[in-house]
């Protein structure tokens, strides 16, 4: 309505100061309420899950943006709260694991398929709704590759599962980042000679699972959490998975590789809807060119590796040995809907004294995402003057204007100084594409201690920002003085929790092409 419009054009879009106030504090016109939190029963057998992530909603009738299917993903385990396994207690602490505490840990991650509705206003889980489930560390998975890896088809369990992304076809993609925690790692020496590096979790102590089984990117069926791990886009520290639908139904997937000097990639598909056939790219952002990881017809590659399993299995040295350029440790990747640019976080890269980061773009040639040259610029950097560090998370709302996250991590935070102290803790921020403040950084959210906010997705009206309060008291020495106690349970236990962030200033954003700020 017209008072409707008026109102909305008198709220300013105001900033949040920095805070390091153990609460999710949010900007005028913004409000925030829980949907689910760590631990709560969404079926007679499952519980939500640890440390959620990425969330995605799809609607179960296109027609009603109020009703439909959340996922969400669970990153990791904090032992001390998970299983009650205290590392600061043993000096050899992985000589002192059990597997129960292992079998607890691996429940509590991988993701959450919940049906939740909103209802005056409110969403809310649909307890024992059919088509909740949990998928674990402990759920058999394909591999949708022709050929087996360490000998299986199927292997057993997702984890580290950070961002993710959707499909054309509407089902969910869940990213294996830091797989070599829970099972460790097979490097490679000079002379190709393999060893096993041990992981900080132990899990490979009782469970003997390879960690080229882990790293890929997952892809989830909502309706009946079936789940097949993509080999063709590579194994690495995939954050996320932004996929792009060509007019002829082929597919283009972005993806990068969350670790120090990493690189960033593209899966171009040679058949409409598939993630598996087709050719994966590696960024040679210097030149702007994408340089297939193809083992037929690179020379170089042929050297080295014995098959194209193997490249995608070593991707990371497959990428360095064709030239492919290190980057700032990529993060999460949006497609600009108006424009088509891509937008890639760069976290940081503390080794190269890059510590806060900054904001890629990258123009595909002509426009075209199948294009294989581009031109890379940084569209903004982080630091003081811009008033942000670390970006993590992105999301486009309908009118176009970007929201993202920050991760500054929790140790480096803490400490009594250092780069991060003027920034205190992690926040969400918008950075409007229209009105007086277009292209500016503005904090609208700031998170509990030691917490990140993560996983903002948009509902499909654009009414609604899912968000993640994701690990507040991470640095909980003792239970009984936890660093945090949001959500400010009875138990005084800080629990993450997927909130619902609605208000007039999320319906603004939504019209402000429409309306002049
Ligand atoms: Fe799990 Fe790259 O953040
Ligand atoms: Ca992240
Ligand atoms: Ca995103
Ligand atoms: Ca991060």
């Amino acid at each position: 309505s017209k008072e409707n419009l008026n109102k909305l054009k008198e709220l300013r879009l105001e900033a949040l100061a920095a805070s390091d106030k153990d609460d999710l504090l949010l900007t005028k016109g913004l409000d925030y309420h829980t949907i689910v939190k760590w631990g709560d029963k969404i079926s007679d057998q499952d519980t939500f899950g640890f440390n959620n992530d990425f969330t995605c909603f799809i609607p179960l009738n296109k027609n009603n943006p109020k009703d439909g299917l959340l996922w969400v993903n669970h990153e990791y385990v904090n032992p001390l709260f998970a299983s009650g396994f205290n590392y600061r207690e043993y000096k050899n602490p992985l000589q002192h694991r059990t597997l129960e505490q292992v079998n607890k840990e691996m429940y509590e991650v991988g993701g959450s398929i919940i049906r939740v509705k909103e209802e005056n206003g409110k969403w809310k889980v649909v307890e024992n709704d059919p088509l909740n489930r949990r998928i674990t560390a402990q759920t058999p998975i394909q591999l949708n590759w022709d050929t087996p890896i360490k000998g299986k088809s199927t292997v057993i369990g997702t984890l580290s599962n950070c961002s993710g992304g959707i499909t054309p076809w509407n089902t969910f993609l869940t990213c294996e980042e830091n797989y070599d925690g829970f099972f460790g790692e097979t490097i490679y020496d000079e002379n190709n000679i393999a060893t096993k590096e041990p992981s900080s979790y132990g899990w490979e102590n009782f469970y003997d699972y390879p960690p080229e089984h882990y790293g890929w990117v997952v892809e989830i069926n909502p309706k009946d959490g079936k789940a097949q791990k993509h080999v063709a886009l590579g194994r690495f520290a995939h954050e996320c998975c932004t996929l792009y639908e060509l007019e002829d139904k082929r597919v283009v997937a972005y993806t990068g590789d969350d670790k120090v000097n990493e690189h960033l990639y593209k899966f171009i598909s040679s058949k409409p809807g598939s993630l598996k056939e087709g050719t994966l790219y590696v960024a040679d952002t210097k030149n702007g060119k994408w340089l297939p990881l193809d083992w037929e017809s690179q020379p170089i590659l042929k050297a080295k590796f014995k098959d194209q399993t193997e490249v995608l299995i070593r991707a990371r040295e497959a990428s360095k040995l064709l030239g492919a350029t290190e980057l700032n440790r990529p993060e999460d990747i949006e497609i600009d809907p108006i424009t088509g640019n891509i937008f890639v976080t760069l976290t940081n890269n503390k080794r190269k004294k890059d510590y806060h980061g900054s904001i890629l773009k990258i123009e595909e040639t002509n426009g075209k995402f199948d294009a294989l040259s581009f031109k890379a610029t940084t569209y903004k950097a982080g630091g003081e003057e811009n008033g942000f560090s670390c970006p993590d998370n992105l999301a486009f709302d309908l009118s176009g204007n970007l929201w993202m996250t920050s991760d500054m991590s929790g140790s480096a935070m803490n400490k009594k100084n250092g780069p991060y102290l003027p920034f205190k803790n992690n926040s969400l921020f918008v950075i409007p594409r229209f009105g007086k403040k277009a292209g500016e950084v503005i904090r609208v959210a700031s998170a509990p201690r030691d917490a990140e906010l993560t996983g903002p997705w948009f509902s499909p009206d654009g009414k609604t920002l899912f968000l993640s309060v994701q690990h507040p008291g991470e640095q909980t020495k003792d239970l009984n003085s936890p660093t945090s106690k949001w959500p400010f349970d009875e138990d005084n236990i800080p629990k993450s929790a997927v909130v619902a962030i609605t208000g007039d200033l999320i319906e603004k954003m939504n019209k402000l092409n429409q309306i002049e700020d």
